[in-house]
């Protein structure tokens, strides 16, 4: 694996033309996805405010366009008017290239649309020459015509009763009032994760501490929270957030998930009551840092989209100088106490060609390189191994069993393999057996809907050309559509 020297991951991007010939041969890699958001060069990691303004979808998402390494990370922009199809804006956020308060990158954060422009809150990710880290919560508007303008001073700096982690500022307001607040992840001096609450009733100024939130039952959950939001579905309160250093059944050894919490949300309390435990969002091994869109009208839902990619995990087109990609769009809702998560209705639009799923005379179907593949289940065990040999063997093995009690997905079928020692199979108990399966495939993703939005398992994949079959066995019907291609590969920068 590549060395970076710290010049090399933080050097400025002064002119975006030298990134042209690194463009040019990533985009000849067989892994460049066709429905989903990549980067044009580089690492791609969080989503960041995700905001329907002017009649379009933004989303912003971390880019450090060097190569696969969190090195000094930007803001890129895109947008869309139907969620499926995306546009790419280019750069919206740079790093300060002198002493500034992001002079070592334009951190996680959200967006709030107020009249005409977009305001953007994030993370100033400063070092001082000694190396020291200071994290400021920064702002900066964004108009119509694509002008960015950031505030020439930071909202508030650290806070100095907790480390140097305090990042990922989530704009809220708070229903029926005019009063907004941020909320940052933390860390505590005794590490202990945590999110910290400001508020103030001016976008743009006034912004004071209130307290650390109250989580009863979760004050040691995790040495640091990342992404941390409150979100309103259905009537219930969801804090979901990114506790780090923790160890999960049925997550094998990774140490970063995302999950959340439904609840009640007592702002005058600053206290998040739990009803019930911690969930995690996505069972699978790549997804992380989830962000939900700030403004839907609809009160029952809300619309989430994450990083499909880990904090300190390496992939295999990392050789090749990328890395990361984004989760397709996701429709929550809250039934009983969970969170059900489907892909958005829209996707179907996606569908292009009906295919065949006759098998060979091995038992296996041939997969085109991005296709849906959807499959009704009936009683007993259930099989599935996708981006298997001619032979319908290896490749992700998707496997329920005999009473229907539990759903594994296992990885380790794969002939390219990546990141193992955080184990290579992720499992989730079925509470009413297993009816439904809906698969998205595409060049190096696989995102697996279980019982219409009950899990969701999202993981990358590099499969080989011989890898390209598919072989279903149990009491089932097997549908499967080709997709069209829904991003435009385009140097844009
Ligand atoms: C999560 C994260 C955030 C941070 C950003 C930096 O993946 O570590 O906490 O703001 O990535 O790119």
């Amino acid at each position: 694996m590549r060395e970076w020297t710290r010049e090399e991951k933080y050097r400025s991007l002064r002119d975006p033309q030298e990134l042209l010939p690194l463009y040019e041969k990533i985009k000849e890699s067989e892994y460049r996805q066709t429905y989903h958001n990549q980067a044009v060069t580089g690492l791609m990691n969080d989503p960041n405010g995700f905001v329907w303004h002017d009649n379009k979808w933004h989303l912003f998402y971390q880019w450090c366009p060097w190569g696969a390494v969190h090195g000094l990370k930007h803001w890129y922009h895109i947008v869309s008017t139907d969620l499926v199809t995306w546009k790419n804006l280019g750069l919206c956020l740079i790093p300060d290239q002198g002493d500034g308060y992001d002079n070592k990158g334009v951190y996680s954060g959200s967006a709030m649309p107020i009249d005409d422009k977009i305001y953007l809150y994030y993370t100033g990710n400063h070092r001082d020459e000694d190396w020291t880290r200071h994290a400021y919560t920064c702002l900066a508007r964004l108009s119509k015509d694509g002008w960015v303008e950031k505030y020439p001073l930071p909202l508030f700096g650290e806070n100095p009763n907790y480390t140097e982690h305090q990042r990922d500022p989530k704009i809220i307001i708070r229903e029926g009032s005019n009063i907004y607040y941020l909320m940052i992840g933390a860390k505590t001096k005794d590490n202990r994760g945590c999110a910290l609450i400001y508020s103030s009733d001016d976008l743009q100024r006034g912004w004071n501490f209130l307290s650390e939130l109250k989580v009863p039952g979760f004050e040691n959950f995790g040495d640091m929270w990342e992404c941390p939001t409150i979100e309103h579905i259905g009537g219930k309160d969801v804090l979901l957030f990114c506790p780090q250093h923790l160890t999960i059944p049925g997550r094998g050894n990774s140490q970063h998930h995302n999950g959340y919490i439904l609840g009640f949300m007592d702002w005058d309390k600053l206290t998040f009551f739990p009803e019930g435990q911690f969930h995690v969002l996505d069972f699978g091994f790549d997804s992380y840092a989830a962000a939900c869109a700030n403004n839907i009208q609809d009160k029952d839902k809300a619309i989430l989209i994450a990083w499909m990619g880990l904090p300190d995990a390496a992939y295999p087109t990392d050789e090749e100088d990328w890395s990361g990609c984004l989760t397709l769009p996701r429709e929550l809702t809250v039934r009983g106490r969970r969170l059900i998560q489907k892909p958005l209705p829209e996707i179907r639009k996606l569908r292009d060609e009906r295919l065949d799923t006759e098998c060979n005379i091995n038992g296996a179907f041939k997969l085109p390189r991005a296709a849906e593949i959807e499959i009704d289940c009936r009683k007993g065990a259930h099989s599935v191994n996708v981006f298997a040999d001619e032979n319908g063997e290896g490749g992700i093995h998707i496997s329920c069993n005999e009473d229907q009690t539990m759903i594994s997905v296992d990885r380790s079928g794969m002939k390219q393999r990546f990141n193992c020692d955080d184990g290579e199979v992720r499992e989730r108990p079925l509470e009413n057996g297993l009816s439904h399966l809906r698969i998205f495939i595409d060049s190096s993703s696989i995102e697996i809907f279980v019982n219409d939005g009950d899990a969701v398992f999202t993981s990358r994949v590099f499969p080989l050309e011989s890898e390209h079959f598919c072989s279903v066995t149990g009491d089932s019907f097997t549908k499967m559509w080709s997709m069209k291609r829904a991003i435009k590969e385009q140097f844009l920068v």
